[in-house]
Order: structure tokens, then C-alpha cells, then sequence
């Protein structure tokens, strides 16, 4: 996607302030994705046929940001690049950061400092998806000039997340990450808006219990001194894709929004409501159900793709059903004696098999280049 020309500074006090940055996080260990990530960087799992990653990036670009700089990890930060390139295609300017170890979010920060110098910026965590946009934020950020905009979702087991505590007037007094007794169900989403003030916090912080640096304590160093903090509770879906069952989740919800586009080749198929077939993609003798993502050059022959399933590029579908899953590019299946349920096979997988029954069904999470017979 490519947006229009930055917009021009209105009157008053917006001239003041000084243009955003954006500051992706795509470093980090992705140790709860193995073993896709033991391949790949966890930011690159596509998600309704298009890398993590890419959903950050034209959410700053949707918002008018023009100047972003990417942290990458030592391991996978060539991947990244490749996949991101200059920015170019975007209409943006990227700078690549490379965070020697994942010492967490706050360090990330810091070490993007010089780049980042006294703008104010947007911190966009690499595997996060978010279905509102931060347009509105952005425009909020300029409006006020706030030390922080933080955004916040109730959630089922905040546990697993930074977690927020407002006061009667929605004003944020407490934040903690991770605790075992969440004080609330206010999640914090990776998304955050920052003015150059977080940088002296950041540098008072002392790792965490789990050895972090985190950016829940340097934000409750903003309360603390009396800095102003907003919280939104979030417009539609937010999801962290930490966990396989949040990328399947996610790539529900990102499928939920395709609108429908043939370009691929159809042979006495059934392609039935938001169904992308990229071009050089063929359906053959198969039933697609949407919403479906198939990508360019995959084939589905003589078999089904059910509803929030996408297919990666050079994917293969042979005699075989698959439904609710991803399969990364040139990932195979053929000849599957079950139905294929809530799977994840990564790039080049090949699950091959004979049997003919098809009453039961799979699941699989399987990492790059895996050989499942069955
Ligand atoms: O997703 C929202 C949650 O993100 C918040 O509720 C938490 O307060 C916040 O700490 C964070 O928690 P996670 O445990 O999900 O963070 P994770 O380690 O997964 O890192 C988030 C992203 O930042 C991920 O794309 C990897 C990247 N990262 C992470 C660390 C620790 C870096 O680039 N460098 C790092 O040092």
C-alpha cells in the first residue's frame, strides 16, 4: 500500500511539534513460535498471505509517518531487511538497528536513540496486528503533545501481558508486566506514542525479574513524575501473535477483511465469497470457501480450502482438504487420508499421504522445510 504525500503542519501549536518517527520492533527470540522460528524471524509469519510485519508498517505509513526505523536481531535481521528493503515501495525511509541482544523493549529503544533523537515517535511492536490504525492516534499525539498515548484491551488472562490500572477518571496510576495477581484485565497493546521525555527514563531502568528492560516500567516512570499519560481502550480487534493459536486467530481476523479477487485460473472450481487467487495461482476440479487466501502460482487440485485458510505463494493443495490453517510458501500436501484443522506447515513443508478415509482430522505445527508421511 502507498499513501499520499506527508501532510503539510496546520496553524498554532502544531507547528511546534516536531514530525513522528516509527520504531518497528522486529528483534527478540520468538521462543513460544518454535519451531517456525527456528528458520525464520517470527515477525515474517504471514498472516493472511502477507508477512506480520508488514501490517506495523503500513499502519505508520497509513498515519502519515515517512521516517521509520526497523531494530533486527543479529539472527534473523538479513531475513528482514530482505523482506523490507529500503522502504521504497512503501514511499518511506527506513533505518535498520541492530540490537545486539534482546534485553527487551525498553533496550530496543535505547539502542535506537540515535536514531531516533528528540522526535517524538510511535513504537510498533513487530508482532502485533491492529484493526483500527493508529491514524487517529497520531492525530491525537499532535493535538496534545502528551508524554505517552497507551493503548489497552481487557483480555481473559492478562497475565501474559503488560497490565494497566486506571483511576476513576481513566487516568492510568499503576502498570505492571506480566504479574502473577493481575491487579486488572487491561492488557497493554504493543502499540505505543512517546515524546523524547521516555529516553532519561529508559536509561534510570534496571533490568527486570526476568532480566528485561521493560518499557511497562519506564512508562510508569512517566506517571510517576507527573507526565501526562493517556489510555485508549482499543477500536476493533488487537492481536499479539505469540502463540501459534494467535496466528491462526489472526489470520482469521486479517481474512475476515479480504474482498474478493480472482486473478488465477479457474478449472471447473467452486471458488464461494472472500476468496483471493493471486495471479499464476490455479484451482482445479476444488472447492475454495471463503474467506481464503490462495497465492500467486499455489495449486488446489481435486481438493478444498475452507474458510480462514490463506496459501502461500507456490503453495500445493492435491487431493486434499485443508481448513483454518496457513501454509507458508511451498508448503505441500497431497493425498491427505484426514482433513487438515488448525495447522500451520512453514515454508516447503511436504505432508504426503495415501490413505483414502478422510473422517478425521489433523493438527500440525511444523517448521520450515518439515517431511510429515503419514
Ligand atoms: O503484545 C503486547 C505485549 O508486548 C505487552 O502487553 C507487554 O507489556 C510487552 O512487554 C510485550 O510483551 P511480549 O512478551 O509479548 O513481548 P515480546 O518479548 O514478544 O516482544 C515484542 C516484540 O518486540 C517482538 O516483535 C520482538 C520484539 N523485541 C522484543 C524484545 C524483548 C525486540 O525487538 N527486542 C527485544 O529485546
Amino acid at each position: 500500500m502507498r499513501a499520499g504525500p506527508p501532510e503539510p503542519a496546520r496553524a498554532g501549536k502544531l507547528d511546534t511539534v516536531m514530525e513522528l518517527k516509527g520504531l518497528v520492533l522486529s528483534g527478540g527470540k520468538g521462543t513460544r513460535l518454535r519451531p517456525l522460528t527456528h528458520t525464520r524471524a517470527k515477525q515474517l509469519i504471514p498472516i493472511a498471505g502477507k508477512p506480520n510485519l508488514f501490517y506495523a508498517l503500513e499502519d505508520l505509513v497509513a498515519a502519515g509517518i515517512r521516517d521509520i526505523g526497523v531494530v533486527l536481531s543479529p539472527e534473523t535481521g538479513e531475513e528482514v531487511r530482505a523482506a523490507l528493503g529500503d522502504g521504497s515501495s512503501w514511499g518511506v525511509r527506513i533505518t535498520y538497528i541492530v540490537q545486539e541482544a534482546p534485553l527487551g523493549i525498553a533496550h530496543a529503544v535505547k539502542t535506537a536513540q540515535p536514531f531516533l533523537g528528540d522526535s517524538p515517535f510511535v513504537l510498533y511492536l513487530g508482532d502485533n496486528l491492529l484493526s483500527g490504525g493508529i491514524k487517529h492516534l497520531v492525530a491525537e499525539y499532535r493535538q496534545t503533545q502528551p508524554a505517552a498515548i497507551v493503548l489497552l484491551t481487557p483480555v481473559d488472562d492478562p497475565r501474559a501481558f503488560g497490565v494497566a490500572v486506571l483511576d476513576e477518571q481513566g487516568r492510568v496510576v499503576r502498570l505492571l508486566e506480566k504479574p502473577q495477581n493481575p491487579p486488572s484485565n487491561l492488557a497493554l497493546v504493543g502499540v505505543y506514542l512517546f515524546s523524547p521525555g521516555i529516553h532519561p527514563i529508559i536509561e534510570g531502568l534496571r533490568p527486570s525479574g526476568r532480566g528485561e528492560y521493560e518499557i511497562t516500567e519506564a512508562i510508569q516512570g512517566l506517571v510517576d513524575s507527573g507526565q501526562k499519560v493517556i489510555a485508549h481502550q482499543v477500536r476493533g480487534w488487537w492481536k499479539d501473535t505469540g502463540k501459534p493459536e494467535d496466528l491462526l486467530d489472526a489470520n482469521r481476523l486479517a481474512l475476515s477483511t479480504l474482498v474478493r479477487r480472482i486473478e488465477g485460473e479457474l478449472q471447473e472450481a467452486q471458488v464461494v465469497g472472500e476468496v483471493v487467487v493471486e495471479a499464476g495461482a490455479r484451482i482445479v476440479r476444488s472447492t475454495v470457501r471463503g474467506p481464503a487466501y490462495i497465492g500467486a502460482g499455489a495449486l488446489v487440485e481435486d481438493g478444498f480450502v475452507g474458510p480462514y485458510t490463506a496459501i502461500g505463494k507456490n503453495a500445493r493443495v492435491v487431493s486434499s482438504e485443508v481448513e483454518y490453517s496457513i501454509l507458508m510458501d511451498e508448503a505441500q500436501v497431497y493425498a491427505l487420508p484426514y482433513r487438515l484443522d488448525s495447522s500451520i506447515l512453514g515454508q516447503g513443508v511436504v505432508v504426503d499421504g495415501k490413505g483414502n478415509a478422510r473422517r478425521h482430522s489433523l493438527q500440525l505445527v511444523l517448521g520450515d522445510r518439515s517431511r510429515v508421511r503419514l
